[in-house]
């Protein structure tokens, strides 16, 4: 078996075998498999795509190129969730603790942000002392302990997943489909999970732009699961405006607590409420497909502060200032503060996700390389949704930035993401896929 043999059969649109897929990924992983090749074996799976058991094998490669987490013997039922990457994405910070005061344990390992999307890791850090660094003894202990830990992910778990994506971001391979859901579902795979809630988002701050190409993505990951012995339940929900209203990671670790207090945003309200109801059903705790049986109960721990008490434990387990969970002023706050007026009457047409994301990371709440550090107290809150009618002079958005420079080119970037017109607002989901049978 050689590399240039199994970058020409792809090539030529032929299926690769289980023994090739699997020699393909070792020796890239191990370094014997130079980047120019692997970069042209992307681009070949790129433009002809892979049979869903070609997907299926590379997942598993890629998911035993590393370590493989087995938490057995701590949980009754890994639960995991993924979203593929947003703005406003702060749902795990409210749907973990959610699911964990409805009595399951979770142990998750999230991302950093990564271009205009936002990342959990980098919210959490908002917070004073908030460790995301655990040792893999820590993060089974904590688990163990508390029945919650949300840290960052191991570098042994899914090795070949770290080399492939870092290439494909610099070989214009990302949007593949097979490529990203082997990636995602390899990292899930290898974390342990054994039930998933994929949250895969759609529109303009989303990789995959319309509804179809989300449902495909989904399709695959959901028949990966299937292949793999997990159940998956796929989610897809809209990306095109920002989910919520703050954008920034102190500002959404604020929104997240509000959230937990009884005071969230109700599109963010619906969200997490989905998404923790759905992981709850994975793991056996709801039998209805519409969750109406688990609703009330899951509204209820937002607002009499249970999945709040659960966050308060999250934090002083990982190190974090809980004094700033319970008196949210304390987080970093910007020295900028600007409020700006709607330039005129109208409905909102579009609020532009991925402009959003662009002019809070330009404000420094991302990052443009992967070692830049992270302004946590910057960011952008947008007050209304698109369909809402909004009158001139109406505050629109206010910004927060760390300079009177910074804190105008966002007001002009973010003008720019607002559209105006006569429509009604976007659905929050667009449809479900699962493997798991309906009762
Ligand atoms: N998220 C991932 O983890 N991998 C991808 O390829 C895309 C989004």
């Amino acid at each position: 078996m050689n590399s240039v043999s199994i970058i020409e059969k792809k090539r030529d649109g032929e299926e690769l075998t289980p023994e090739e897929i699997r020699y393909f990924i070792k020796e890239y992983t191990a370094g014997n498999i130079p980047d120019y090749q692997a970069a042209a074996w992307c681009m070949a799976v790129y433009l002809k795509g892979m049979t869903s058991q070609e997907t299926a094998e590379l997942t598993l490669a890629m998911a035993e190129s590393g370590e493989i987490l087995d938490l057995s013997d701590v949980l009754e039922i890994t639960l995991d969730k993924h979203s593929s990457g947003g703005v406003g994405d702060k749902t795990s910070l409210v749907v973990l603790p959610l699911v964990v005061a409805s009595g399951v344990p979770v142990a998750k390992m999230s991302g950093r942000g990564l271009s205009f999307t936002g990342g959990t890791l980098d919210k959490l850090e908002s917070i004073s002392g908030y460790n995301v660094n655990l040792t893999r003894d820590q993060f089974i202990e904590q688990v163990r302990k508390y029945g919650i830990v949300l840290a960052g992910q191991s570098a042994d778990l899914a090795p070949a997943d770290g080399k492939l994506y870092s290439l494909r971001d610099v070989t214009g391979t990302v949007p593949s489909k097979p490529l990203i859901a082997s990636s995602i579902m390899s990292k899930k795979i290898a974390a342990g999970a054994e039930a998933i809630v994929l949250d895969v988002k759609c529109g303009l701050g989303a990789f995959m732009p319309t509804v179809e190409d989300a449902r495909e993505l989904a399709r695959i990951m959901v028949d990966i699961g299937t292949n793999a012995g997990r159940k998956v339940t796929a989610l897809i929900s809209d990306m095109n405006q920002p989910l919520g209203h703050a954008v920034g990671n102190a500002l959404e670790v604020r929104e997240a607590i509000e959230t937990m207090r009884g005071n969230g945003p109700s599109d963010f309200v619906e969200h997490c409420i989905t998404v923790a109801g759905h992981m709850l059903r994975l793991a056996g705790k709801s039998q209805a497909a519409d969750l109406s049986d688990i609703r009330p109960a899951l509204e209820e721990k937002l607002n009499n502060g249970e999945a709040l008490e659960v966050f308060r434990t999250l934090v002083r387990a990982q190190g974090g200032d809980v004094s700033q969970v319970d008196d949210p002023d304390r987080l970093p706050t910007a020295p900028v503060i600007v409020e700006v007026p709607a330039p005129r009457s109208g409905y909102l047409e579009t609020i532009h996700a991925r402009k959003v994301g662009l002019a809070v990371l330009e404000l420094g709440a991302g990052r443009h390389r992967k070692d830049d550090p992270v302004d946590h107290a910057v960011g952008a809150v947008i007050y209304h949704k698109v369909g809402e009618y909004v009158e001139e002079g109406e505050p629109l958005f206010a910004v927060h930035a760390r300079t009177q420079e910074a804190a105008r080119q966002a007001t002009e970037s973010l003008l720019a993401a607002h559209t105006w017109s006569e429509r009604p607002g976007l659905p929050l989901f667009y449809d479900m896929l699962t493997n798991v049978a309906e009762s």
